[in-house]
């Protein structure tokens, strides 16, 4: 059919073109927002997933829905490499001009710069591009004791003074949060903690892999009270089938009904699979209604595709011994493992796997869902993984 009019973009981080069965968790999001706002209490929201089920379209769209309500919203991707601080500073600094523009607010936002620029320089990195006005000194003795876990509470606590004069709430937005050290993770709970305890308008929403659950180390405590963490999995039946029939609907195209349950049963309603399916099928099909053998034609192209990009993107940065820990993790099937079996695959004691099990939990390519399991973040992995490495000893070092 009509490329042209493919509603279908797969891709990461693309809107959809119909935000299937997320209603009830925008609506939580919607909620919290509006009574931090108004200066009631309300938990913020860690939302945890695997790979492709839409952290960071609901992220965004929830980006749009504080901006309704009137927040600024600081939206921030972690990184393996980069600090916190480096990924924090440059939007702190904006947003702190940007209060000392509002009548009101001007003198505690004056203050946040010089106590943000004493921050700065504490911290040993370098953030390239970061520049104060005349004026601004540093005020010493304020968050630059150079312990994260001391001085971004004290930071945050300077900010939210200034946001609340300036009658302006914030929402941090960060995407990825598993990246974050723990450490960092921890300094940014009781940073919230004792905004949290002040009642200043500053809020955090995050999404992160499962893996995320367990950064807060020091702050474990806090971050259970402080948070929300609703799972985000693959779509319910009826919400995966709207996924694909709004979207054609607008085009004046349909499914037939077999060619529907084929594409959810082939991509268990990851939302990812989706698009993806969605997108192929079109393609492959000659004319509405869209049917099964157009599905079993798209699927060959849909795998392809997605052996092209979405699964060996990641595949290609792990080294050759993380490469044969997955391949043996893949060889005892879908779903969850216990990590001894996966020890016993590769003939080795399970603790010499430590190492690369835990570079991969940081890399993001698997999780412990429980202790001595593990699981891949990614859906469907485990056929990937076959595909690429017909053996359990290829790939040797
Ligand atoms: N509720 C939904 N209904 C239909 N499609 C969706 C939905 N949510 C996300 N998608 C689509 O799924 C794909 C993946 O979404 P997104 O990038 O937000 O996932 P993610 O969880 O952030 O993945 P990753 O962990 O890889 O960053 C995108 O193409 C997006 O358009
Ligand atoms: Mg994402």
């Amino acid at each position: 059919m009509d490329r042209i009019s493919n509603p279908f973009a797969p891709g990461a981080g693309n809107p959809p073109p119909e935000l299937a069965g997320r209603s009830h968790l925008l609506e939580e999001a919607h909620i919290a927002l509006a009574r931090i706002k108004s200066g009631k209490p309300a938990q913020g929201i860690i939302l945890t997933g695997l790979r492709g089920v839409g952290k960071t379209v609901l992220l965004t769209e929830i980006g749009h829905i504080a901006q309704q309500q009137g927040y600024e919203a600081i939206s921030l991707e972690a990184h393996e490499a980069k600090p916190l601080a480096e990924l924090l500073v440059p939007s702190l600094r904006e947003l702190l001009y940007q209060l000392s523009r509002i009548e009101g607010a001007k003198q505690l936002a004056a203050r946040g710069l010089r106590v943000l620029r004493g921050f700065l320089s504490s911290i040993t990195i370098n953030i390239e591009g970061v520049t104060f006005g005349l004026g601004v000194e540093p005020e010493t003795g304020t968050a630059d004791s150079g312990d994260l876990e001391a001085d971004l509470p004290r930071l945050f606590e300077v900010i939210g003074e200034a946001a609340k004069a300036a009658d302006k709430p914030i929402v941090l937005l960060i995407d990825e949060i598993q990246y974050l050290q723990s450490q960092e993770f921890s300094a940014l709970i009781m940073a919230l903690h004792r905004i949290n305890q002040r009642q200043l308008p500053i809020t955090m929403i995050a999404a992160g892999l499962p893996q995320t659950l367990a950064l807060a180390g020091n702050s474990k405590s806090y971050a259970e009270r402080l948070f929300k963490y609703p799972m985000v999995g693959e779509l319910q039946k009826e919400d995966a089938a709207l996924a694909l029939t709004l979207p054609a609907r607008q085009e004046g195209v349909e499914f037939s009904s077999e060619a529907i349950d084929l594409i959810l049963e082939t991509t268990r309603r990851y939302p990812y699979f989706l698009q993806q399916w969605g997108h192929d099928t079109w393609n492959a099909a000659a004319a509405s209604p869209i049917r099964k053998q157009d599905v079993e034609v798209a699927t060959v192209v849909a795998i392809s595709e997605l052996d092209q990009s979405f699964f060996k993107v990641r595949f290609d940065r792990c080294t050759p011994s993380e490469k044969r820990y997955m391949r043996a993790l893949a060889d005892l099937g879908p779903g969850t493992q216990r990590s001894g079996e996966v020890a016993e695959k590769l003939k080795v004691k399970v603790t010499s796997l430590g190492p690369v099990r835990n570079g991969l939990i940081r890399k993001g390519m698997i999780y412990s869902p429980a202790h001595g399991d593990t699981a891949f973040t990614v859906p469907l992995f485990d056929e990937f993984m076959m595909r690429v490495m017909p053996q359990i000893g290829d790939n040797r070092e």
